[in-house]
């Protein structure tokens, strides 16, 4: 049987330069893995745990899926849908739940964050990898690419799918596995994680004044202009080398080193990379934005696509609770 791989995506603001090379860049290139199928979706009931507004609700979701879309989602080779067009993900979060303990979702790390950060505890909150599971387990998803803030979650989605299992003697679920991109860390603007939260991104809608803005901002050390700089503890550099090929990395490295270089400098070369990294993404971004109608057509077909299997999950999982 193919591999099937599942993500989802927040829709919870602009994306940036960390989701982009921390989950979506992965996304598109597993689209090339052979014996394998994709599901990708926009995950709109996680969002709103964080977004209560109608209007940024709409926008969010749109956004995001332009954003997959000129980003190289291929809706032939990927599976592409809203969360809350399969209502089935719904009833299968409460079936897990109830075999899920209090302590489990007491130790995520990701509720611990939200709320020391000021988020209110509500029960979507504290739920939140319940839902998750429910995501990923009603599609039988095997692997799972994510960035390493979620892999907690996914280790909790494997304990849910062995208490369901084992309580109710059934093998419905299939234990899934996180794949981690190899990107390392993406710094923001101030040095900390890029993070919408932190408020420290370069937004990949940005154009190139407000990029200009952004990169220019990014915090350095004081070492002046003459002296050598070390290019591993530099966001900039950190940046950079995310665009940049092989030698191009290694040529910045030594003019680090050698001195004479400042860092407004190295924030140019940085910002020429990311405007002409995007730019065929802008374009295309245009072009899906002038054309609501097809955005649409790709998510409701997937939707249809993802609620069949989902429906046979959720009846496997009913029949075996004795629901059916
Ligand atoms: N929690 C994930 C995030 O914030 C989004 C998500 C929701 C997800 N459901 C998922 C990711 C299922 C992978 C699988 O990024």
């Amino acid at each position: 049987m193919a591999t099937r791989i599942l993500s989802g995506v927040q829709s919870s603001g602009n994306l940036h330069v960390g989701n982009y090379f921390g989950a979506i860049k992965q996304h598109i290139a597993l689209q090339e893995l052979p014996d394998s199928e994709r599901f990708y979706f926009i995950a709109d009931y996680h969002a709103l745990t964080t977004v209560q507004d109608a209007g940024d609700m709409r926008r969010n979701t749109r956004n995001v899926a332009v954003d997959y879309l000129a980003l190289g989602l291929d809706p032939e080779k990927s599976t592409f849908f809203r969360q809350s067009d399969v209502p089935e993900v719904l009833e299968l979060t409460w079936l897990l739940g109830v075999v899920t303990g209090m302590g489990l979702l007491e130790r995520a790390h990701s509720y611990k964050d939200k709320i020391a950060k000021g988020l209110k505890p509500s029960v979507g909150l504290f739920t939140y990898p319940v839902l998750m599971a429910a995501d990923i387990l009603i599609y039988k998803s095997n692997v799972v690419p994510v960035g390493q803030d979620q892999v907690q979650h996914i280790e909790m989605t494997q304990d849910m799918a062995g208490y369901f299992n084992q309580t109710f003697k059934t093998h419905v679920f299939v234990r899934p596995e996180a794949r981690l991109s190899d990107t390392p860390k993406v710094p923001g603007t101030d040095g900390e994680k890029m993070s919408k939260s932190y408020g420290n991104t370069i937004d990949l809608v940005m154009n190139e004044q407000e990029l200009k803005k952004t990169i220019m901002s990014i915090k350095t050390d004081s070492t002046p202009v003459e002296l050598p700089k070390n290019p591993e503890n530099c966001n900039v550099f950190a940046l950079y080398a995310l665009f940049a090929s092989d030698a191009e990395r290694d040529a910045l490295s030594a003019r680090y080193k050698a001195g004479g270089m400042g860092y407004g400098e190295a924030k140019k070369m940085l910002l020429e990379k990311v405007v002409a990294y995007f730019a065929p993404y802008r374009k295309r971004r245009e072009e899906l934005l002038a054309n609501p109608g097809y955005v649409e057509e790709v998510l409701s077909q997937g939707a249809a696509k993802a609620r069949a299997l989902a429906r046979v999950t959720l009846d496997e999982a009913k029949r075996a609770c004795g629901l059916l």
